[in-house]
């Protein structure tokens, strides 16, 4: 599987990574990636013969971060360029979110699909503006769209309400999809610090997004529930249909007094229906310890699905980071190689 990776940050670093670690162990398995491009911001790689990420891997300066720049196989690559030479059979598309209009992301993968390329994407912003249209491209070029990265990363949200709530219908989404807020409001319990200071270690920890209005505000939580409605209920909708409320107003005193009740607050989305119409809210709520997701700790997360005819499913788990979401990504590379 020749692979094409736009996007060469946090996530697109860790996939390199983990591509060269797993590949003796991927092959035995019969499942052969060969990354041919890797494209950052600012440049990119080519080599059709197969770059060597590990020698890509050696060169980073700390060993930890891989820049381009310290290669010597750069060249004026761009994606435009990878998706005229249509030499790859999987494009993994790992840009930064654009919330407004999911571009261009949302170009590259649909022209992607367009020439009979598979593709994976962790990038919400494209499958919150476009999943009905990509996905329609996908099926009728006979290729596939991964996006199980866009939904909570290694926390199997996508697979489990699509294939094992398969010809169930789910009436009912609710989860903790956002790992950043669930790892401060943990901080602020445990330790009565305020919310900028637990948000601070969150960034150290590398699990807020670049910009982290997107999850204390609630939007990556919105993102996910979108993602997840649209897809696991078949939905339309968009995200004007949800009410989102974030963390931000939560003081440290609120956090205390619910723990004195044996309560604790969880950035909550939810879908449910109303009489004829769905109703889409994204808000912290105090939960007690009878609720599931009550439990959900640290930077984990959950999504609990019911259903006509398969009952309730909740998944608990899918800590946030780096790694572990370029692992999902990995995921469903390696399932797309094994249809
Ligand atoms: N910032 C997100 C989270 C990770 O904390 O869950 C990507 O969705």
């Amino acid at each position: 599987m020749r692979i094409g990776l736009i996007g060469y940050g946090g996530v697109g670093k860790a996939l390199i990574k983990l591509i060269t670690e797993k590949s003796p162990a991927l092959k035995a398995q019969g499942v052969n990636l060969e990354v041919i491009y890797i494209m950052g911001s600012k440049k990119g790689l080519y080599n059709p013969q197969g770059i060597n990420c590990a020698q890509l891997l050696a060169a980073s300066k700390d060993g930890q971060s891989i820049t381009i720049e310290d290669t010597d196989e750069n060249r004026e690559i761009t994606p435009e360029f990878m998706l005229q030479n249509k030499d790859i059979d999987l494009l993994v598309e790992l840009t930064s979110t654009n919330k407004e209009t999911g571009e261009p992301a949302r170009s590259y993968i649909l022209k992607a699909l367009e020439n009979k390329i598979h593709v994976v994407t962790g990038n919400k912003g494209p499958i919150v503006h476009s999943y009905r249209e990509l996905a329609q491209a996908a099926k009728e070029n006979g290729v596939c769209l991964g996006i199980g990265c866009t939904c909570g990363g290694a926390l199997p949200s996508v697979n489990g309400g699509t294939i094992e709530m398969a010809g169930s219908e789910v009436y009912s989404i609710e989860g903790v999809l956002n790992g950043t807020t669930n790892y401060i409001l943990k901080e602020m319990e445990d330790t009565g610090c305020t919310y900028g200071t637990a948000l601070e270690k969150a960034k150290a920890c590398g699990i807020a997004e670049a910009n982290p209005s997107f999850d204390v505000d609630g939007w990556d939580t919105a993102f996910k529930l979108l993602i997840l409605t649209n897809v696991v209920m078949k939905q339309d909708k968009k995200l004007s249909d949800i009410q989102i409320e974030g963390i931000t107003g939560l003081t440290p005193e609120n956090i205390q007094t619910a723990r004195a009740e044996g309560k604790r607050y969880k950035l909550i989305g939810r879908t449910m229906r109303e009489g004829e119409t769905l109703q889409m809210v994204v808000r912290p709520e105090k939960l007690d310890a009878e609720h599931l997701l009550y439990h959900v700790d640290g930077k984990n997360k959950a999504v609990r699905y019911e259903s006509d005819t398969l009952g309730e499913l909740t998944l608990i788990g899918g800590a946030s980071g780096t790694t572990a979401a370029a692992a999902s990504i990995l995921r469903d590379i390696i399932s797309i190689c094994s249809r």
